[in-house]
């Protein structure tokens, strides 16, 4: 139940940085810390790795700490401001960059760049457009063969769980807009947007209420 309304909750706490990291680990009761341990561990030392939406820094550090070579990019400035400080403390700055950058920029990161591109709760952030984009860049950016790592809210397609997920969201909903000014929407039909671009996927995982997926796809384009 509490990872229906996630989302929202999430769009509130990254409203006031400081308290995020906090407030989604009791909202996901700690899951979100396994989920992306699991992630994770399809990163390999000295690869080159894009977190895309890093926020304060979940993904980022925990691939630093694999010994990866991060850069992490994110539009909240006061959530980088905390990966950064973060970064400092367990001394993994030396394995991260972190640049105040939207996914609309993404066009001008090099071909063949990064082995793994991984991106946690921000896809459900992004318009169907800038999600689009981002898919086909992540594609030309990442090298042949190489993963993208992703954890998300989705829109289930079983429609019984999809009237109860929105039935539960719909009054979260507007709390978070007076609140954060924010609209909200779960990612449609991800895993078929990531086979179109030509990814293969290697690995799905979704909860009960096919609300919350894990995904793990590899670029097969040819060198
Ligand atoms: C819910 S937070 C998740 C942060 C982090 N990945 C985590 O799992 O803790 C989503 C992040 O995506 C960022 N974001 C939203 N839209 C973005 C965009 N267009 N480009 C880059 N980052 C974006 C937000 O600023 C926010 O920090």
């Amino acid at each position: 139940m509490l990872e229906i309304s996630t989302y929202i909750w999430m769009k509130i706490l990254e409203s006031t940085p400081s308290r995020y990291d906090k407030g989604i680990r009791i909202l996901t009761l700690g899951k979100i810390d396994k989920i992306y341990d699991h992630l994770t561990s399809y990163i390999k030392e000295g690869q080159k790795v894009l977190d895309i939406g890093c926020g304060t820094g979940a993904l980022t550090l925990r691939a630093a700490q694999r010994g990866a070579e991060v850069k992490g990019i994110d539009v909240n400035p006061q959530m980088l401001e905390i990966a950064q400080k973060r970064a400092r403390e367990r001394k993994l700055s030396q394995k991260i960059e972190l640049h105040e950058m939207g996914v609309a920029e993404l066009g001008n990161e090099k071909t063949n760049a990064y082995d793994v591109i991984m991106s946690g709760l921000c896809f459900s952030e992004l318009t169907e457009d800038e999600l689009i984009y981002t898919l086909k860049e992540a594609r030309r950016i990442l090298k042949p063969y190489g993963l993208i790592l992703i954890a998300d809210e989705v829109i289930s397609k079983n429609i019984p769980k999809r009237f109860f997920t929105w039935l539960i969201r719909i009054p979260l909903i507007v709390i978070t807009y007076i609140i954060t000014q924010a609209t909200t929407r779960g990612v449609k039909k991800l895993s078929e947007k990531l086979e179109e671009m030509g990814f293969v996927l290697e690995y799905i995982k979704t909860n009960k209420m096919e609300d919350f997926i894990e995904l793990v796809g590899r670029n097969l384009k040819k060198e």
